[in-house]
């Protein structure tokens, strides 16, 4: 699914103001301006910003939770509000920040069908679905279907919340902060997830974050948002080098690029650790084999 903005702002409070827009975006301050964006099927991009910057705003609006108040949002071309037909939201899947919080049913099976209600499946289907999604998560054992979400850990929750939300298979997902308050190897778990989610199904992910250094590993698109307006669009690798731009968001460097940068490579691709340890390897390799040879 491509997702269109079109000179989108929006202010809160400006409900029900549409016939007197001048008014409204004058006297409430937008917490969003003018935003043209192109997001297209199959994207990986993260969107950082400070505190309080519009992210989790932007976000919703993109689901359809809150509509422009100017300008126009398109979901393949069509615009949902003004079309009547906010089904084409149910493509977009929503993780709140602390999905975990949202875990209500008595155990993780009904919890994860809970959105497949209506969906006109028989019990076998529901039940082959509900599965998938769980194995798709990494919560295959039949022990986690019959568990109760409130007995799981933090990571286990939030998979399981995440379960409840691709069991409906949208196209595009968006994550407000989902690692935050993770330990590693649940952050690790949720990106193999996300990059699986983006390779074989096609899904286009969308997540806020903090973490320079998992945007740098794991996004293929940064957008940075600053005073209501995305202010950089781009390559993570190489809006993330750029001085002034970290400077702009009071950034530190990602040690990976700062490690390259000491190393005198250029900007290129996102690299991982490993990666970054091979090319000092290679460097020490090609320094010391004159010494060896001498
Ligand atoms: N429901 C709301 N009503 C009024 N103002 C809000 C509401 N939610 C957020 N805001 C304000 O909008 C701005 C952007 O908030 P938010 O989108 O949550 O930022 P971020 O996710 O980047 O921290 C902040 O100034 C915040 O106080
Ligand atoms: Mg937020």
């Amino acid at each position: 699914m491509r997702i269109e903005l079109k000179n989108v702002s929006f202010a809160y409070g400006a409900y029900g103001k549409r016939r007197r827009k001048k008014e409204a975006s004058s006297s409430v301050p937008a917490v969003l301006r003018e935003i043209g964006l192109t997001i297209g099927k199959g994207e990986m991009l993260a969107v950082a910003g400070k505190s309080g910057s519009g992210k989790s705003t932007f976000t919703q609006l993109l689901k359809g939770f809150l509509s422009p108040t100017e300008g126009e949002l398109l979901l393949d071309g069509v615009n949902p509000h003004t079309a009547k037909r906010p089904e084409l939201f149910d493509r977009v899947g929503y993780i709140f920040q602390y999905p975990e919080h949202q875990l209500f049913a008595a155990t993780v099976f009904e919890d994860i069908a809970f959105g497949l209600q209506h969906a006109g499946l028989t019990p076998e289907a529901k039940e082959a679905q509900v599965r998938a999604a769980m194995t798709a998560v990494g919560l295959d054992d039949d022990a986690f279907a019959s568990r109760s979400p409130f007995e799981l850990s933090g990571g286990e929750k939030r998979r399981a919340a995440i379960a409840g939300v691709i069991v409906l298979e949208p196209d595009v997902l968006i994550l407000d902060e989902p690692t935050a308050g993770l330990d590693l190897p649940s952050r690790q778990a949720l990106f193999e997830l996300l990059h699986r989610l983006n390779r074989e199904n096609g899904m286009t992910i969308l997540w806020v974050s903090h973490q320079l250094d998992e945007i740098l590993e794991h996004a293929s698109r940064l957008i940075a948002l600053k005073d209501g307006r995305f202010v950089a669009d781009g390559h993570p690798a190489r809006l993330l080098s750029d001085p002034q731009l970290l400077a702009a968001f009071g950034w530190e460097e990602p040690p990976a690029l700062a490690i390259r940068r000491m190393l005198g490579d250029g900007p290129v691709l996102p690299e991982s650790v490993e990666e970054t340890a091979q090319r000092i390897a290679r460097r020490y390799a090609e320094r010391s084999n004159p010494v060896l040879l001498s």
